[in-house]
């Protein structure tokens, strides 16, 4: 198999899930300094670490401006889903975003490996891997390999498991 040197992952996940902490993690160890394109609705974040060439997209206003954000669907090779996993609140809507994208038309069809990061393991009412799976239904992902982290995207705790795993996805 010829290595990849140049991939799009896009970096998913509702607003305040540590999605911006997470990519300034990577951003530390590259060479290159990120090129941020502020668009309407959605921001686009690209940098470049470990060969893989990672799209950023804050998924934020997601319903509003879906017609935007699944033009990045098509080109995508990898997905990173970010969950906070203390905000209880929200995980019905973070399932239900999450659903908007496997079943997507560009994506339904696609075997797009998926990592989901429960994020802020560090707070005490952070949910496990186990339950945050069980809430999102994550064992019904049956076409699509899928891993679940926690990291705590502030001390780093995680993420470099994480992309390992998704890197050699898709390598
Ligand atoms: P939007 O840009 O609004 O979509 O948010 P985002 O997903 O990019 O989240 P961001 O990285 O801005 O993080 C939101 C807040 O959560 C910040 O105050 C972070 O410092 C904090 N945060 C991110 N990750 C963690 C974590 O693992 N643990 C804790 N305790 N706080 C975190």
């Amino acid at each position: 198999k010829v290595k990849r040197d140049k991939m799009t992952i896009l970096v998913l996940g509702l607003n305040n899930s540590g999605k911006s902490t997470i990519i300034n993690h990577f951003k530390k160890s590259s060479e290159q300094s990120a090129v941020m394109v502020p668009t309407v609705g959605f921001l686009i974040e690209q940098f470049y670490n470990m060969g893989v060439n990672i799209k950023a997209i804050d998924m934020s206003g997601a319903t509003r401006y879906r017609n935007l954000w699944e033009h990045q669907f098509k080109n995508c090779q990898g997905i990173i889903y970010v969950i906070d996993a203390s905000d209880r609140m929200r995980f019905v809507v973070v399932k239900d975003e999450l659903d908007l994208v496997l079943q997507h038309p560009d994506f339904c069809n696609r075997i797009v490996p998926i990592l989901f990061y429960g994020n802020k393991s560090d707070l005490e009412d952070s949910l496990s891997n186990v339950k945050i799976a069980a809430a999102l239904g994550l064992e019904n992902i049956k076409e699509k390999p899928w891993h679940i982290c926690s990291s705590n995207a502030v001390s780093g705790e995680g993420l470099d498991e994480g992309v390992q795993w998704l890197v050699q996805q898709i390598r």
